[in-house]
């Protein structure tokens, strides 16, 4: 088969990784990669948004399966595009990628099928937006309704903050179109995990748990990034809480899609709040998460390919997905000022010493291949991912190889997996 992998971060590295390990593959492109891609892909220099140049590309290739990475493609109808060319493509239509390209939409969608998730009202005029914040309590939390490449969340403490975040949004159009309307809802409180389904648009199969790191300090401090890290398995899940997740968010979800005549192929990512009262979604995105795939892909042992095949088929219900007990750690280095301003260009060293230490993934994101060096591209620059037997010895490998590694001004988290300790300590068996 031929493979062509859409995008250019670290979960397109983990992606093209596991994908190149299926016997069903003999050539694999990525566009438009990154340094890191272009060791084990043939990278192809088409944006991840370039609509019909990928669509002729893949016809040209005659590329047996397409898998696209972001969002922005997936909620543009890239799928819908493809499939009209008559190539398969794994995931979500243009209509189903809905749910993460609208808060309204997936806010509505949840209230229509009972599925949990924050009180939550929409606006579309400025004024009626900050009328109704003189009636709820704070904290509260402003979303701008549009895609807004994971930054268009605002956790308002007080009245003040929440007339700043509309003005922003509404008014001065920081995240441009996805301001139009906005979403006001409720602020919830404890542990946030992702959980990540693979459907085809009738049966499902979940993958195993993960947590991500979404600030960008140690102890959960500073602005939200896309991820300072992730571990897979989250032991804040039991069986128990697995089951109800499935019950409660996953199937309906899923039969709801398909009901509303909108079936949802491709991956359901629930990024959900493990509250007080049970689990309730946080938002919904309809691709792989960034960096929780570079976790969870290492602990799979079943062929990915076979499973997005599936997908595209029709075929779900014959998938039984097969799992490393291990633990597995990413940590994501990233560039000195991210999530804010950041230089770019920046030598790589002591990747090969990072690579050598054992059951260690070194997953590119922001990198570029210049000659024999490879350089800084981005905010994120690197996933550094180990398996372990148990989640301490993960962290332990990980962070050794994340010592071998420098960059000028590179920054990143000390304190990845220290979570799940907690849990673990607080049970004996941890069983997902
Ligand atoms: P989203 O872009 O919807 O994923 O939101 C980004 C982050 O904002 C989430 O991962 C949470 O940390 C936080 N967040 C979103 N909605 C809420 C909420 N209702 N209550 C508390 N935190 C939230
Ligand atoms: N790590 C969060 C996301 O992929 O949206």
């Amino acid at each position: 088969m031929k493979v062509l992998v859409i995008g250019s971060g670290g979960r397109e590295h983990v992606l093209a990784w596991k994908i190149k390990q299926s016997p069903l593959v003999k050539e694999l492109y990525c566009a438009p990669g990154n340094g890191g891609i272009s060791e084990i892909a043939q990278c192809v220099d088409i944006s991840a948004d370039d609509i019909p140049e990928l669509v002729r590309f893949a016809k040209e290739k005659q590329i047996d399966l397409t898998v696209i990475g972001p969002e922005a493609p997936l909620v543009d109808g890239i799928v819908d595009e493809f499939e009209r060319k008559k190539l398969k493509v794994f995931g979500p239509s243009r209509e189903a990628a809905q749910l993460e390209g609208s808060k309204i939409f997936a806010k509505e969608f949840m209230y229509e099928w009972n599925i949990p998730t924050a009180n939550f009202e929409k606006f579309s005029i400025i004024e009626e937006a900050k009328e109704y914040l003189r009636q709820v309590t704070f904290p509260v939390v402003v979303k701008a309704d549009g895609l807004a490449a994971g930054k268009g969340v605002i956790i308002c403490q007080d009245f003040i903050e929440a007339e700043k975040a509309i003005d922003e949004i509404m008014a001065q159009r920081i995240f441009k179109d996805a301001g139009q309307q906005v979403v006001i809802e409720e602020c919830l409180e404890g542990e946030e995990v992702s959980i990540l389904a693979i459907s085809d648009g009738e049966n499902y199969c979940l993958l195993d748990s993960s947590q991500d790191h979404k600030r960008i300090f140690d102890d959960d401090v500073g602005p939200n990034t896309g991820g300072m890290g992730a571990y897979s398995p989250a032991p804040i899940l039991t069986e128990k809480l697995y089951k109800t997740i499935e019950n409660r968010i996953i199937e309906p979800v899923i039969r709801g899609m398909q009901r509303n005549g909108m079936p949802f192929k491709g991956v359901l990512y629930a990024g959900l709040m493990i509250t007080f009262d049970g689990p309730m979604v946080l938002e919904f995105n309809v691709r792989f998460g960034d960096p929780e795939t570079q976790a969870i892909l290492p602990r799979m042992k079943s062929d990915i390919v076979e499973l997005m095949m599936a997908s595209c088929e029709g075929r779900i219900s014959e998938i039984e997905l097969e799992w490393d007990k291990q633990s597995c750690v990413c940590v994501v280095m990233s560039s000195g000022g991210y999530p804010g301003e950041y230089e770019k260009g920046k030598e790589i060293s002591g990747l090969k010493d990072a690579e050598a230490i054992e059951d260690t993934v070194i997953f590119h994101a922001g990198t570029k291949k210049e000659e024999n060096r490879i350089v800084t591209s981005g905010g994120r620059v690197l996933g550094v991912t180990s398996l372990g037997g148990g989640i301490e010895k993960a962290i332990e490998l990980a962070y050794q190889a994340v010592d071998k590694i420098n960059f000028e001004r590179c920054f990143f988290r000390r304190d990845i997996g220290a979570k799940a300790y907690k849990w673990i300590s607080n049970r004996s068996q941890v069983t997902r």
